[in-house]
């Protein structure tokens, strides 16, 4: 992959002579706002392409969700920091993110309790896959979801299923990876089979993105 195209990713993803390249010359031609999401989390890398973390972010700070229900937390650099970060911005408002992975899970909560504590109130770390975990939030309706797990098709709409009865008007949606497998069987199920009817809102596509959608319900 070129260099050019890597700018489109975020910094981790930048070689040693790559990074000092960026501080030197690139990073004075990007904004400040984009220097934001390119850079991400100082000292955890996490995921997600640099226009997926500002649709991510952007989103929460349209909606203004109570809430925003994440499965697939990773490190907590990617898709979570900026949720969190959306959050703090509102002041208001948290990320209940799920992460299967005990050991990953571990690791994200020790880095927020020591490198990130004013993100502390906006999230919440959960471990496990069960989908009834998130029943504590679920009691007063569905504001906003984040698909972002396993490789898995039918995982994936296994866990949009456990959502679409909380959804009702002004509900969100977001899915990454929606051009790859993992989403595969949801983006057949949605025309075919939900019960709610979703109005795409943002979809991003390569180079800038491996697919990320941002769904409202009508
Ligand atoms: C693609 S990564 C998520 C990346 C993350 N959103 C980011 O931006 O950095 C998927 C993560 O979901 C976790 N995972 C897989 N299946 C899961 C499940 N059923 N429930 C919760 N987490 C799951 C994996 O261990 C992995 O850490």
């Amino acid at each position: 992959m070129a260099y050019k195209d890597k700018l489109l990713h975020h910094y981790y993803e930048l070689n040693y002579r790559q990074r000092l390249r960026y501080y030197l010359i690139d990073r004075f031609r990007f904004s400040k706002v984009d220097r934001f999401f390119f850079e991400g989390c100082k000292g955890n890398p996490g995921q997600m392409f640099l226009a997926e973390r500002r649709g991510l972010y952007e989103t929460i700070l349209k909606h203004t969700p109570r809430h925003c229900l994440e499965i697939g937390t990773y490190t907590g650099g990617g898709s979570t920091f900026f949720l969190a970060s959306a959050f703090a911005s509102l002041k208001r408002g948290k990320v209940i993110t799920t992460e299967v992975d005990a050991g990953i899970h571990k690791g994200c909560k020790q880095f927020y309790q020591s490198r990130l504590q004013r993100l502390l109130p906006h999230v919440e770390f959960v471990l496990g896959s069960n989908l009834k975990l998130f029943s504590p939030y679920l009691a007063d309706g569905l504001d906003c979801f984040f698909l972002d797990g396993a490789e898995d098709a039918s995982q994936t709409v296994e866990q949009y299923k456990f959502f679409e009865p909380y959804c009702s008007t002004g509900t969100v949606m977001m899915a990454h990876d929606w051009n790859t497998d993992k989403m595969k069987a949801l983006r057949d199920f949605l025309p075919e089979a939900a019960k709610v009817n979703w109005r795409e809102e943002r979809h991003l596509e390569p180079p800038d993105s491996v697919g990320f959608v941002v769904m409202v319900a009508e």
